[in-house]
């Protein structure tokens, strides 16, 4: 019987563990975080928390991800996934670029980095985070209603001589939404006018209780210009990300997200994919959305090919039969002949979708095409 702990559970619904053990002593099951519990208690909770529940079965047409099928025993730590949000001017992508400064390998590789919406950066002591590229308040949003809860860990960045803008709070609501921890970067230190404290009371309006308040929100000062604090930003992350238990099985049929996807000239379709679980190789074949393919080639974040990328590694995937859409899941799956018809049936609701005026709901879409 597959068993699975309070905490993964709560990992994989992007839930926080301890509102779990909440529910759970409420309906007489007194456990802690690191408890396991059966797979018909994590489906109930899986429900009571408005998720999913997902199974994967041969004769089923579609395949969907975050099925809880993973035992406990295969689970192996992952770097979390970054997402910075902040409002516009407040440095988000100087940070980016001072983050991505750190990195050792990038050092080795010539410091030529490319473009692909999502990199990784790997720390002195060996351990690795993955940045999202900032996608945009309305992109986090419309990924996650698409089931796409790819973000681990938000860093807020708040310029402290601006302090709290409109789309700082579209941020903070949208990270509550998400129930994602949350880091604040307070930008722009370096500024004569910059007012930390002034920031840190403001935040407490949208009940933000940050650290240096008596509250349990990290924050940390920075300066992206200036390359202050990013040391200690950084620790906080892996801090954070501790305290997730972030895991996955490396071992399976790779997993993953769709982070953006274009049509090259050159290389045709071409997907930034984040893999969420397994192990993603050259040569597998694999549904995208209402795409399919075969893997012909994975270049990482360096621009290097690269034979393979495991859970939490941005990767992106060439070999696809058209452009899929950011959010989209990728399946690795057996045959080409499973792919395709995976594919075409997903290709077949949308087309549906689009031609029906009145709001389908997943029943009438089905009844449609029985
Ligand atoms: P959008 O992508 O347009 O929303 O902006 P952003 O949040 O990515 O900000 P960006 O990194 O482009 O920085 C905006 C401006 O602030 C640039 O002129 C940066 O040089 C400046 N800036 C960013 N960080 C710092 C800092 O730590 N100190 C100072 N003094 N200026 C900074
Ligand atoms: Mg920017």
């Amino acid at each position: 019987p597959e068993t699975i702990t309070v905490q993964e559970l709560a990992n994989r619904m992007a839930e926080k563990g301890a509102d779990l053990v909440k529910s759970l002593f409420k309906m007489g099951m007194p456990v802690t975080v690191t408890q396991t519990i059966d797979q018909d208690t994590a489906e109930l909770m899986v429900t009571e928390f408005g998720h999913n529940i997902v199974r994967v079965s041969d004769s089923d047409i579609d395949i969907q991800t975050d099925t809880v099928d993973d035992a406990v025993e295969s689970l192996l730590p992952r770097p979390p996934v970054v997402t910075i949000m902040g409002h516009v001017d407040h440095g988000k992508t100087s940070l980016l670029d001072a983050l991505r400064g750190t990195d050792v390998v990038a050092g080795e590789a010539g410091g030529i980095t490319q473009h692909i919406g999502a990199y990784q950066v790997t720390q002195k002591d060996k351990s690795k985070i993955t940045f999202l590229d900032t996608p945009g308040h309305e992109a986090f949003t419309e990924m996650r209603q698409r089931g796409a809860n790819v973000t681990d860990i938000v860093i807020l960045v708040v310029a402290a001589d601006d302090g709290l803008m409109p789309q700082t709070i579209e941020a903070i609501s949208h990270t509550k939404a998400a129930g994602v921890p949350m880091i604040v970067a307070i930008n722009k230190i370096d500024k004569h006018d910059a007012n930390a404290q002034k920031v840190r009371e403001r935040l407490l309006e949208h009940d933000i209780q940050v650290e240096e308040m008596g509250g349990e929100t990290q924050d940390v000062e920075v300066s992206a210009l200036k390359k202050l604090g990013l040391d200690d930003l950084i620790e906080k992350i892996q801090l954070q990300a501790e305290l997730l238990e972030l895991r996955a099985n490396p071992d399976r049929s790779a997993e993953g997200t769709v982070i953006e996807a274009k049509l090259d000239k050159g290389r045709g379709p071409v997907a930034t994919v984040l893999v969420s679980r397994g192990t993603l190789r050259v040569g597998d074949i694999f549904v995208c959305g209402a795409e399919s393919g075969k893997v012909r080639a994975l270049i990482d974040d360096k621009g290097r090919q690269v034979k393979e990328a495991g859970p939490s590694v941005p990767v992106e995937v060439l070999g696809l039969s058209g452009v899929p859409m950011a959010g989209d899941p990728l399946q690795v799956v057996e045959t080409e002949a499973r792919a395709r018809e995976v594919a075409a049936y997903r290709a077949s609701v949308i087309q549906n979708k689009r031609t029906t005026t009145a709001p389908a709901s997943l029943e009438t879409m089905f009844s449609a095409l029985k």
